[in-house]
């Protein structure tokens, strides 16, 4: 079977590639380069010794797309591209709703008059805001994130609804908490194009010395020693998630429209120090970091209950934060490398 990943050689869609490669589909990469580069599918190819189709190009062209779909016999779809970063977000509104709203739109129109099913979305845990009750269920209200970004994430998940409803298509949303870590080939990873947004990338550069101090937003939260709570999960097995989403999509036969969503979390919270310590501790490196005042729109406290998809999708996460913060440091010496 073949798999268009759009967006695959990010972050999230390298490792995911990895995954299904190694469980024998047939893989088709659309990804413009936006925010990742080309030596990855090298190395993915390294990885698996079997190296995807590869077409370089932004999902915002139609015709290109379409071109694709008539090269190649299409499956099914996991759609990472999309623009990710948070602050960004807020400073190019129109920019992030074209980009993660167009891209989809236009796969749907391929989907649509090729009668094509089986589409993975990824979706983020930004969708609860700050939810009421720990841990967090898929069936937990869902608040208008306060960031563009998030509203984009929002605003995809019901596009797939109406779609997978008039048109008895199978949707799997899958609501990522905190990715973070690396391949344990050391050869992929999130790569450090701007100033990083999420807490682990930053974590790693202070480490290597790139940045001075790492800035702790807010020690004056609810939580155990202050600083805000995450559900970090291991990239691969974040990764094999999409894998177990997708067999259970095609798995299904029947004519009936499906919208599957999960959780995908370890349904553990750590705060920030934590990381900090346990980042410490796994790579026996310093963190030099400072309290700064909270961040405007930082939710306290956010972490997974991942049962739904431990039960329907036969999937767990299974790898402890120290061992993917390891695996972390293990991709930072691998830049290094290839940077001198
Ligand atoms: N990393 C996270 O913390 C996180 C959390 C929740 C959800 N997500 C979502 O998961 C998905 C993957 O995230 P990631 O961390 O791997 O991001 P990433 O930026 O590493 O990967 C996205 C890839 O899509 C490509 N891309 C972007 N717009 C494109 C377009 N118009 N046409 C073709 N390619 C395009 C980029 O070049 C990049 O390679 C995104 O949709 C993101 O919003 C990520």
């Amino acid at each position: 079977m073949t798999i268009l990943v759009t967006g695959g050689l990010g972050y999230i869609g390298s490792h995911t590639v990895v995954e299904l490669l190694n469980n024998d589909f047939e893989v088709v990469i659309v990804d413009d380069l936006s925010n990742s580069e080309r030596f990855i599918l090298n190395n993915i190819q390294e990885i698996t010794g079997k190296k995807p189709v590869f077409y370089p190009f932004d999902l915002r062209r139609k015709e290109l797309l379409a071109q694709v779909f008539d090269a190649h016999q299409i499956d099914g779809c996991i759609n990472f591209a999309a623009s990710k970063a948070v602050g960004e977000s807020q400073l190019k509104p129109v920019d992030y709703y074209e980009n993660n709203l167009f891209s989809l739109i236009n796969i749907l129109q391929e989907f649509k008059t090729r009668e094509i099913s089986n589409f993975i979305f990824s979706s983020s845990c930004t969708v609860y805001g700050q939810a009421d009750v720990m841990p967090i269920d898929e069936n937990a209200p869902l608040k208008m994130p306060e960031s563009v970004y998030g509203k984009t994430k929002q605003m995809g998940e019901q596009i797939l609804i109406d779609f997978a409803k008039a048109y008895h298509r199978k949707i799997s949303v899958l609501r990522y908490f905190n990715p973070i870590g690396a391949h344990p080939s050391g050869k992929l990873g999130e790569l450090p194009i701007g100033v990083p947004d999420n807490l682990v990338p930053y974590v790693m550069q202070t480490a290597a010395g790139i940045r001075e101090k790492l800035s702790i937003w807010g020690d004056n939260y609810p939580t155990q020693d202050g600083t805000a709570v995450r559900d970090y999960i291991y990239v691969v097995d974040l990764a094999k998630a999409h894998v177990a989403a997708l067999k259970k999509l095609i798995e299904d036969t029947s004519a009936e429209a499906v919208v599957d969503t999960y959780n995908l979390g370890t349904g553990k919270g750590s705060s920030v120090l934590e990381v900090v310590k346990a980042f410490e501790k796994a790579n026996n490196v310093e963190v030099p970091y400072k309290i700064c005042s909270r961040r405007e729109g930082d939710i306290t406290i956010a972490y997974a209950n991942p049962e739904k998809a431990e039960r329907e999708l036969n999937w767990k996460s299974e790898t402890s934060l120290e061992e993917s913060l390891r695996t972390v440091w293990e991709w930072q010496k691998y830049l290094n490398a290839r940077n001198s």
